[in-house]
């Protein structure tokens, strides 16, 4: 059995986690949730990067020690991720013992090996970042990541030769097409930071102490990226003597899924770190987009922050899981605003997919008497595009998932739901209820004919969309398996390939609509107040 190891950056607990880290979740517990109905073994690691100066503020302000504070803020993940029925099989602090031990021997073989050294630091540093800057990084002055304010510092510290190890990684790029999606990200890397120049990577902090201690130099701590990165590899064994087992099932990760502004530290410090531990690289990162505003980034201070609670609550965990994959393409930004939300809202899920069930399920009830036996082989031009469409869905969907266009590979599912309901529009099953005027029983018999494959390609094809939407919308998947009369539980990829095979078909009397319609005006208002609160 082939298996799918996939990772989250560990969230910062530095406060409550908006639509942003919830995209990052919902994106890589879909891709788990795919591979898995694939046959796949599957691991989703998730947590939280609980270290540093800034969440020792946070718990100072709160009037907590920041082991009182991290211990809050990692029941407030997991009780979101629940709520939002992210399937994760393990949940990483960085301060968990196993892990601190390990970061601990990581730390003193690299300096043993001599990839780390003391020196000096002195540099620019962003504090809600935790990053040194080099003067030439500076955009306008500040921090080129998040565009605060830096200050001049200087310190002891320990050092990481990342220069010993550049032609290596540039290297491994050119060998390793599919180490970095999008390409584009790459290439960033390359004339951003690599070719002018790789600097040394601080690892160490002397100012504060909330952090891994090094155990050779105690009053130092390990800096955050160290302790952080090494995540992926603590979580399934490195490091722990009684797990090799267990890291040499799941090391290399298949995928590492992290936005852009952490891209530097993935695709550049990680596999630096890796190579000095002499392991392989993962199989991809994947660099992904951020969710904006209409102002530009979603912050407290600007009032534009939506929290995925406050969206779930009201819309529901599946349309609220859709729209926050659909609005981020893979070359931009993705917008979001009231508008769209209540556009994809009414337009794909009520109106496509929701009459489309709606519709489906009052005919056969209404032609059948709710009831289908089998695919008749009635091979007209119509029934074929139909088929052939639901084989290009499927085909272009993998095709987008492989290449991480996750939104794309959405608009996939729903160019298929279109043409379904121009398949009803075109076949008028309506008409064909209808006696005509002087037909032979033969006729008769065959108008019958054809409108019951009508009934069953709807029935098969719907259940196609509902296997596709699975990986991201579990319980609109379930439902509409329910009201078509199949098992949801025995659902696998591979059970798209029965469209034919259908059998003793049984709709369920009268279908619920999946999804109620909203009034535009209304909601785009409530939208907006979310907003301001
Ligand atoms: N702790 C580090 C990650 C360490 S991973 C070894 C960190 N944490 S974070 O909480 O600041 O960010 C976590 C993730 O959330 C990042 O991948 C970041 O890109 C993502 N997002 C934060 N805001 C976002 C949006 N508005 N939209 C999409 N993703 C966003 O960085």
């Amino acid at each position: 059995m082939s298996k799918f190891y996939i990772t989250t950056p560990i969230y910062y607990p530095s406060g409550k986690y908006h639509i942003g880290t919830a995209y990052c979740e919902v994106l890589t517990n879909m891709l788990k949730k795919y591979h898995e109905l694939k046959g796949e073994e599957s691991y989703m690691l998730t947590g939280a990067d609980e270290h540093g100066q800034k969440i020792q503020t946070k718990a100072i302000e709160a009037n907590e020690t920041p082991k009182e504070y991290v211990d809050k803020m990692a029941d407030m993940a997991k009780n979101l991720w629940k709520q939002m029925e992210i399937d994760y099989n393990q949940f990483i602090r960085t301060t968990d013992d196993f892990h601190v031990a390990a970061v601990q021997k990581i730390f003193e073989k690299f300096l043993a090996q001599g990839d780390i050294y003391k020196g000096t630091y002195e540099g620019w540093y962003c504090e809600p970042c935790e990053s040194y800057f080099t003067e030439t990084q500076l955009v306008d002055g500040k921090c080129p990541d998040c565009g605060r304010e830096v200050r001049k510092m200087q310190e002891e510290a320990y050092f990481f030769n990342m220069k010993k190890y550049a032609d290596k990684l540039l290297e491994y790029y050119d060998s390793h097409p599919d180490f970095v999606k999008p390409d584009y990200r790459k290439t960033e890397m390359i004339n951003n930071f690599i070719k002018p120049g790789l600097e040394d990577l601080c690892v160490t902090r002397t100012s504060f102490d909330w952090g891994v201690q090094v155990p050779s130099d105690p009053k130092h701590v390990v800096y955050v990226w160290l302790d952080a990165l090494t995540n992926y590899i603590t979580a399934v064994g490195y490091g722990s003597d009684d797990k090799e087992e267990m890291f040499n099932k799941w090391w290399p990760a298949d995928m590492h899924v992290v936005g852009k502004d952490i891209a530097r530290f993935h695709l550049i410090y990680w596999p630096i770190f890796l190579m000095a531990l002499d392991l392989p690289l993962p199989k991809t990162v994947y660099v992904h987009n951020w969710i904006t505003m209409k102002d530009g980034k979603m912050s407290k201070s600007k009032g534009n922050v939506i929290y995925p609670e406050q969206l779930i609550e009201k819309y529901g965990l599946d349309a609220t899981k859709y729209c926050l994959i659909k609005i981020v393409p893979s070359n931009s930004d993705g917008l979001f605003t009231p508008e769209q939300f209540v556009e994809n809202y009414n337009s794909d899920l009520c109106n496509d997919l929701g009459n489309l069930l709606n519709r489906t399920v009052a005919m056969v009830n209404k032609y059948f008497g709710g009831e289908l036996d089998e695919y008749q082989g009635l091979e007209n031009e119509v029934d074929i595009a139909l088929e052939d469409a639901v084989n290009a869905a499927i085909e272009k969907f993998e095709k987008d998932i492989a290449d991480c266009e996750f939104s794309n590979s959405l608009q996939d599912i729903w160019e298929l739901v279109h043409l379904t309901n121009k398949y009803i529009d075109d076949t008028a099953p309506w008409t064909l209820a209808k006696d005509v005027e002087g037909e032979t029983e033969q006729d008769k018999a065959k108008r019958i004919e054809n409108l019951k494959s009508v009934m069953y390609h709807l029935v098969a094809t719907l259940r196609s969309i509902a296997i596709l939407i699975r990986p991201l919308m579990e319980r609109t998947s379930d439902e509409i398996l329910r009201q078509l009369g199949l098992d949801s539980s025995t659902i696998t990829w591979d059970s798209l390939q029965e469209y034919k095979e259908l059998k003793n078909i049984k709709v369920v009397e009268k279908g619920e609509p999946i999804f109620l319609r909203l009034d535009a005006n209304e909601e785009i208002e409530y939208i907006k107040n979310l907003m301001k609160k």
